[in-house]
């Protein structure tokens, strides 16, 4: 299987940004862990991270191009305002599940509103790092029964 995770604005800044609410790994340590984890998996992992929204989009439809069977994606800030991103996601169609380090749900109201939780089929938030690990499992489980 092959999947992208894809990250958005200021999580290039883990370790150093609000480290009580992201903690204090970096966004290097992130990646070392999702390649070890993709690996235990037999699963090929594309990591990408951008400030910039359209950036975002494109990331998303190259997905297309790639054959990429699912997508794991923290939006960052903009899950909550991006519907260009949104409708990427339905644009190609693939399965996404949406991650958040923390948990959006019990903060300011705004982190409430997911647009990029309008197309995925599962949100797993506030459960640190091994909240892309555990959107890992959900893709796997989910492709596998489709394919069965
Ligand atoms: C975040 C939560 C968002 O509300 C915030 O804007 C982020 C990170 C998270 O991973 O907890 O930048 O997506």
């Amino acid at each position: 299987m092959n999947f992208f995770v894809i990250n958005g604005p200021n999580l290039n800044m883990l370790g150093i940004r609000e480290p009580d609410v992201y903690g204090k790994n970096t966004y290097d340590d992130l990646c070392i862990l999702l390649k070890s984890e993709a690996q235990k998996r037999n699963v090929d992992i594309d990591i990408f991270q951008s400030n910039h929204e359209g950036e975002i989009v494109d990331k998303i439809q190259s997905a297309v191009f790639h054959r990429v069977d699912g997508i794991i994606i923290n939006p960052a800030a903009y899950t909550h305002t991006s519907i260009a991103i949104l409708d990427a996601l339905k644009a190609v169609n693939i399965p996404a599940v949406e991650v958040h380090i923390s948990d959006v749900d019990a903060r300011e109201d705004f982190r409430k509103i997911s647009y990029a939780g309008m197309y995925c089929f599962r949100k797993i938030s506030g459960e640190g790092f091994m909240g892309y690990v555990k959107a890992m499992d959900a893709l796997i489980e989910k492709i596998g029964n489709a394919r069965l």
